[in-house]
């Protein structure tokens, strides 16, 4: 096929020169969004009367039976076309005749390829919002059924406090929360229209920007016809949320992971998220948290090359910008697939509350609890900590727990020890008793889970 620019040139593009530049395999899926957004063109060139309203007509068909028969599989994206834009008005062309060659008045590839990019990624940003509510409506539901199944809470991987299973999942929870927050914020900034910027520096013709950004849902126009067409901030913001999503995937799928190691054995992932091993046959391997956590990896590259391309690049349109797709596309790709099959894992996956409450028996971690009983018999709090410090240092000499030591034991240390001492140390008090807001108690895990389903009735 002709190029249509061949016009300037003597010689056909170099076979593989032609394939090196082409980016239809990339940019083919935003064939709605181009043939949205030509159509919204169309329109606007015929009610500012720069073509004849019976171009339009033809050019508006045109557009939608082309949308038609590419949904229907009428019509496949040819891979020799330059790009899905050239591939559209060429079609067009093809099919409608002469009208066809007026569509790309007062418009460039430029400003083209920038607006559709931003309707591609509103479409999937809110895809991405969507997959990632259902996983927060899953891991409330989870950690509802969990509000008194007590777990060790870790700083530094030891175990510290006593927490319950479902407060450690609604941590999770409100990371995705602002997630959600950040996508949104992102499409806010991206939702204004560079169409009608044309190449760089505005046109000649009477255009309605205003018209063709409202016809797109966009929320005003870019004000700058420069900067519309070499600002990629978008897919930069954008990947930096998606890459933030994936981060927390990832902390997740690492404790995931270990949960369900034999070291820990507080969870059991389902027969259908885990696989075995080719030689051991005894084993039941983790792949879809540890594929999760690897992915994230591929998340912050696509982050790095992008802010990478555009690092130095004059203004304003390159051709180094046509790398934004692939990166960013490869990132919603990723980060959706990864969605899809984490929420069942977590749906499925088997909590072994027994595991957990015998592993939170062992790691002192009522010891803070048992300060706070001295402080609360008025003993100051740097001398409680001293005296528990030296109480589990004796457990420890004896193989026993701070649940088990003789009260003549404490004694020995102070006096203010008395036997409602066991009571107050036991791990669900200590739990139900972190009565602060946002702490680990059953009233507080209520109020987060309502926070959280307000906050989803707004998304
Ligand atoms: N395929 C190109 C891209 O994605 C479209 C814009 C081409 N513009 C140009 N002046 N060559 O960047």
């Amino acid at each position: 096929m002709d190029k249509m620019w061949a016009g300037r040139f003597s010689k056909s593009l170099d076979e593989v020169a032609d394939d090196f530049n082409s980016s239809i395999r990339v940019d083919g899926r935003m064939y709605r969004q181009d043939i949205r957004g030509s159509m919204a063109h169309a329109a606007m060139l015929g009610a500012r009367g720069i073509i004849p309203q019976k171009d339009v007509d033809l050019i508006l068909a045109g557009l939608q039976q082309i949308l038609d028969d590419l949904e229907s599989g009428a019509l496949e994206i040819d891979p020799a076309c330059e790009d899905i834009h050239m591939f559209v008005e060429a079609v067009l062309t093809k099919r409608i005749g002469d009208a066809g060659k007026k569509l790309h008045t007062a418009r460039s590839r430029n400003d083209q390829v920038a607006t559709d990019l931003r309707l591609y990624l509103r479409d999937e940003s809110n895809e991405i919002i969507a997959l990632i509510r259902e996983l927060i409506v899953t891991l409330i539901s989870q950690a509802a059924r969990h509000t008194a199944t007590i777990m060790p809470g870790y700083t530094h991987l030891q175990r510290a406090q006593p927490v319950t299973f479902g407060h450690h999942l609604l941590a999770y929870a409100m990371m995705f929360c602002r997630d959600i927050t950040r996508i949104q914020d992102a499409v806010r900034h991206m939702n204004v229209s560079p169409l009608g910027a044309c190449a760089l520096a505005g046109t000649t013709y009477q255009t309605d920007r205003r018209m063709t950004a409202g016809a797109l849902g966009f929320d005003g126009i870019s004000w700058n016809s420069i900067d519309a067409v070499s600002d990629r901030d978008f897919c930069i913001e954008l990947g930096a949320a998606f890459a933030t999503v994936m981060m927390h995937l990832s902390r997740f799928s690492e404790e995931i992971i270990l949960w369900a190691s034999w070291e820990f054995k507080f969870i059991e992932l389902d027969d259908s998220f885990t696989t075995g091993s080719s030689i051991m046959p005894q084993k039941k391997n983790p792949d879809i948290a540890e594929l999760v956590r690897g992915k994230t990896a591929r998340v912050y590259g696509n982050l790095m090359a992008t802010l990478t391309m555009l690092k130095s690049l004059p203004l304003a349109y390159n051709k180094d910008m046509q790398e934004d797709k692939e990166a960013i596309f490869d990132s919603v790709d990723t980060l959706k697939s990864c969605l899809t099959v984490f929420r069942p894992m977590v749906e499925t996956m088997q909590v072994l509350e027994g595991n957990m409450r015998e592993a939170a028996s062992r790691g002192f971690i009522n010891a803070t609890d048992c300060a706070d009983y001295l402080v609360r018999k008025g003993i100051p709090f740097r001398t409680a900590y001293k005296i528990t410090g030296q109480l589990v240092a004796e457990c420890i000499s004896l193989g026993l727990t701070l649940e088990t030591l003789p009260l003549e034991a404490y004694q020995k240390y102070s006096d203010a020890f008395e036997a409602d001492l066991y009571e107050e140390i036991k791990l669900e008090t200590c739990a139900a008793k972190r009565i602060s807001e946002g702490g680990t108690s059953e009233a507080s895990i209520q109020a987060q889970i309502k926070y959280i389903t307000e906050f989803l009735s707004h998304v």
